[in-house]
């Protein structure tokens, strides 16, 4: 966690507004007031600002007059409706300001924040914070922003005190969203395929402590793994040189099968083979575990050999 300890402020520091006091906006006040910037704070529920105040924050009545007392403002509240509320709520305050919207949100919602952004005369950055609160302001920490270039540009140098890594990757106020929706998918499927294991274990009889070394080998295997694929992905080439479709197809249906003998859910494991099977209904079932990229895809209208079933409105 970031040593805040000194409340002094540099003049050289652009002050900062942050609006939400979560446990990430939180985070990112104390990054910013570890690094000297004047930092005013807001958050909708009064009196989850004393500590930051005790250590140099100024406490702001409204989001407005929060928006007001800075020429930078961080939004990072709970989701796109709650983000919408506050900067409505924040309305006038915010023209001729800046914004950088740290809510995780869809890309379609991002690029509507910006469009509010924009209707109520503020420039904007969208950012998705891809690391945890303990990160913020450490080296580890990983923000991704994108909008408006120029504006990420001018408070670059701000935007380092919160993440060893800020990276601006691009015009569209959706895609650092896009980033942010795919990590957490690796993410929840992950942590999904995890606590489904075990619970699997635990129906065998074996307990978490005794199964956890054993999926501690996994994370060792994966980024060879995760570096293979993308090439393979990206060239659209995938021989089932390691590994096989048919193969991955027989090994899902035997952990279902076990999972489902004991009782316990099996949806997403169900849907994780259907994926597969169909794979191999089409053909594929020699080719290597990445082809299953592009059949999670086929039924996506504008996919190459789309074999979305007749009938069926595009989304
Ligand atoms: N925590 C993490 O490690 C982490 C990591 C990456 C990204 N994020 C993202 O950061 C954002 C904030 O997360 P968080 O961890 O700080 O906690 P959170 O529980 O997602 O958000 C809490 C904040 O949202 C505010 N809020 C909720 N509904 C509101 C509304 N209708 N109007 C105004 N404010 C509202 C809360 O205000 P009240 O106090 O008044 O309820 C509080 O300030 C989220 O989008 C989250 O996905 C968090």
């Amino acid at each position: 966690m970031t040593d805040f300890r000194s409340p002094a402020t540099s003049p050289s520091r652009t002050p900062v507004t942050v609006l939400g006091l979560g446990p990430m906006g939180r985070a990112l006040a104390r990054a910013l007031l570890a690094a000297e910037h004047p930092v005013t704070v807001w958050n909708r529920t009064p009196g989850r600002d004393a500590d930051l105040v005790a250590h140099g924050a100024a406490p702001a009545a409204s989001a407005a007059a929060a928006v007001a007392a800075s020429p930078l403002t961080l939004l990072c509240v709970r989701d796109h409706a709650a983000g919408r509320a506050v900067l409505d709520a924040a309305g006038p305050a915010l023209r001729g300001r800046a914004l950088v919207n740290a809510t995780s949100v869809a890309p379609d919602q991002a690029r509507e924040s910006a469009d509010r952004a924009a209707g109520h005369g503020a420039r904007s950055l969208n950012a998705a914070i891809l690391t945890p609160t303990p990160t913020i302001g450490q080296p580890t920490g990983v923000i991704v922003c994108s909008g408006d270039e120029d504006l990420f540009r001018t408070h670059q140098e701000t935007l380092a005190a919160l993440a060893g890594a800020v990276h601006h990757l691009g015009a569209d106020p959706g895609r650092a969203a896009g980033y942010d929706a795919a990590l957490l998918d690796l993410f929840w499927t992950t942590a999904h395929g995890y606590l489904h294991a075990l619970a699997l274990a635990r129906a065998e009889g074996i307990s978490a402590a005794a199964f956890a070394p054993y999926a501690h080998g996994l994370p060792r295997l994966l980024p060879a793994l995760i570096d293979d694929w993308a090439r393979r992905v990206d060239e659209g080439s995938h021989p089932g040189d390691h590994s096989t479709v048919a193969s991955a197809a027989a090994g899902l249906a035997h952990v279902a099968r076990t999972a489902r003998a004991r009782g316990l859910d099996t949806a997403v494991l169900d849907a994780a083979l259907a994926v597969t099977e169909r794979a191999v209904a089409a053909g594929r079932g020699s080719d290597g575990v990445s082809a299953l990229v592009e059949e999670l895809e086929a039924r996506r209208p504008t996919a190459p050999g789309s074999r979305r079933p007749p009938g069926e409105r595009p989304r």
